[in-house]
């Protein structure tokens, strides 16, 4: 669906020079302009204040030019990917970047323009006409492919988690994940209903199994050679609580409950357009929380696949369930480096809000790498500790663990000292309670699903595992 709007016009087309002024350069790049612009710019008060956006007419009455404001260095640390703004300002045409940004800001500012493309109007009968979307001709200093294919995983990642759940439940995410592996020449073997208790992922098929759309566990492998990275996601296409009943304000953007799955699915995209030499695994345990006769009870303890038992204190803890089995299964093999993504818990939003997702690692050069990726990707991160001091608020007496610490204290970070308990062998574990979502429009991100996290992994995976791993001749 209109993927060409993810992409860069091409180096030959006749473009609109498009000039990006900061109000503190503003008198310096006047200086730079002919009068005849500097007269118009005057007329209109172009201040260059953010995202303010004037266009200058040619003698002819044809468009001479653009200009793009970036207000202060204030207002320029407050928001990321600014250029993503003038996407929906300018009108159509295809534009070049004259002038305003400096080369190691370019992947920031391209990829926002290209995020800015995006929408999500599959449902919608007017769409608002789709050849007046501006593009932008990718500067040659840039790397260009790169970013698309930046571009082109998030929109994949919005897409999954926009869809509502009626339409995105487990068989449907099962259906996008084997289109992913038929495009790269992926492998896909799926473990559906009562099977997952034959293969012993017993955790999971308790979650699911209320819904009478099967649970399963999707398991997608790339590459031959290579470290061995995997990736796991939350993939719950609906969280009702369960017994547990969310009330109806929480309940209402659940449909974004397999928001880790859509991140990690996008981050597979990744590796794989980019052809990473790497052996890629990608596990997905997909169902949906439900309510029906055979749901799991507060109450019930379960065996998980490595053998805890685990007493289910809140139905609504789902997610630590599905991905415990997951993470068992992952860890069996000792990858050099595993992945977990999950919209886990309310409490890392209450902790640092939606646009700062944690993540909780014991590796520290991973850690440090992925501090660093968040930075340079301007995908905010912030590392929370694995407090090992909370370990018994996850150790309820009458089983190995409990889901659901009574008193919610430290939520994010009892959820990961429960799924760390899942993972024994592998050195490089980095979890991530992500939200999936933009509560309200900043640019390059509508409101709506969101990935967060997968390009500060991308970034960071090279850092740890070497720099081998991109160069695939
Ligand atoms: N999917 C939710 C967590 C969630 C809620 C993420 C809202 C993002 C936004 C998860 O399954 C859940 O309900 N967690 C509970 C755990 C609690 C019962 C221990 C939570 O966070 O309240
Ligand atoms: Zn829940
Ligand atoms: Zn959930």
């Amino acid at each position: 669906m209109r993927q060409s709007h993810a992409a860069f016009a091409a180096p030959d087309s006749a473009s609109i020079p498009l000039h990006v002024v900061g109000s503190e350069g503003l008198t310096a790049w006047l200086d730079t302009q002919p009068e005849r612009v500097r007269t118009w710019l005057e007329a209109v008060g172009f201040a260059a204040k953010t995202g303010q956006t004037v266009c200058v007419p040619d003698a002819a009455g044809g468009l001479a030019l653009a200009v793009f404001g970036l207000g202060d260095a204030q207002a320029r640390v407050r928001g990321r990917m600014a250029l993503g703004a003038a996407r929906g300002k300018l009108p159509r045409g295809i534009y070049h970047l004259a002038s305003g940004f400096e080369d190691d800001e370019l992947p920031e500012q391209l990829l926002g323009w290209l995020l800015a493309g995006y929408r999500f109007d599959r449902f919608r009968h007017r769409t608002g006409g789709d050849a007046d979307i501006p593009a932008l001709k990718a500067p040659p200093r840039a790397e260009a492919r790169r970013i698309e294919v930046l571009a082109a995983a998030e929109w994949l990642t919005r897409d999954l988690i926009n869809t509502p759940a009626s339409q995105m439940g487990p068989e449907e995410l099962e259906t996008s994940v084997l289109a992913l592996a038929d495009e790269f020449d992926a492998q896909v073997s799926v473990t559906y209903g009562d099977d997952l208790l034959h293969e012993n992922l017993p955790l999971i098929h308790a979650v699911g199994r209320a819904s009478d759309r099967i649970p399963r566990l999707l398991d997608l492998r790339w590459g031959h050679e290579g470290p061995r990275i995997t990736l796991v996601g939350k993939g719950v296409c609906f969280d009702t609580g369960g017994l547990n009943i969310k009330p109806g304000a929480s309940m209402g953007l659940m449909k974004k409950d397999m928001g880790g799955a859509a991140t990690v699915i996008g981050l597979a995209m990744m590796i794989m357009a980019l052809d990473w030499k790497v052996r890629l695994r990608v596990l997905i345990p997909a169902v949906e929380n439900s309510i029906s006769g055979s749901a799991m009870r507060p109450g019930d303890i379960l065996t998980a696949r490595n053998g805890l038992t685990v007493e289910v204190n809140n139905t609504d803890a789902e997610g630590r369930l599905v991905l415990a089995d997951a993470l068992a299964l992952a860890d069996e093999e000792n990858p050099d480096a595993l992945i977990c993504m999950a919209t886990l818990t309310g409490a890392a939003r209450v902790a640092l809000g939606p646009d700062l997702p944690p993540f909780y690692t014991d590796d520290e050069d991973l850690a440090l790498a992925l501090s660093d990726g968040a930075m340079v990707e301007a995908d905010p991160l912030w590392r929370l500790p694995f407090h090992a001091p909370y370990e018994p608020l996850i150790e309820p007496g009458i089983a190995d663990l409990d889901n659901a610490p009574s008193g919610g204290m430290a939520g994010s970070i009892t959820a990961a000292l429960f799924l760390r308990r899942f993972v024994q062998k592998t050195r490089r574990f980095a979890h991530f309670d992500i939200y999936g979502w933009q509560p309200s429009a900043m640019p390059g991100r509508p409101k709506g699903g969101q990935g967060q996290g997968a390009r500060a992994v991308l970034w960071a995976l090279p850092e740890v595992l070497g720099p081998d791993i991109e160069n695939r001749e």
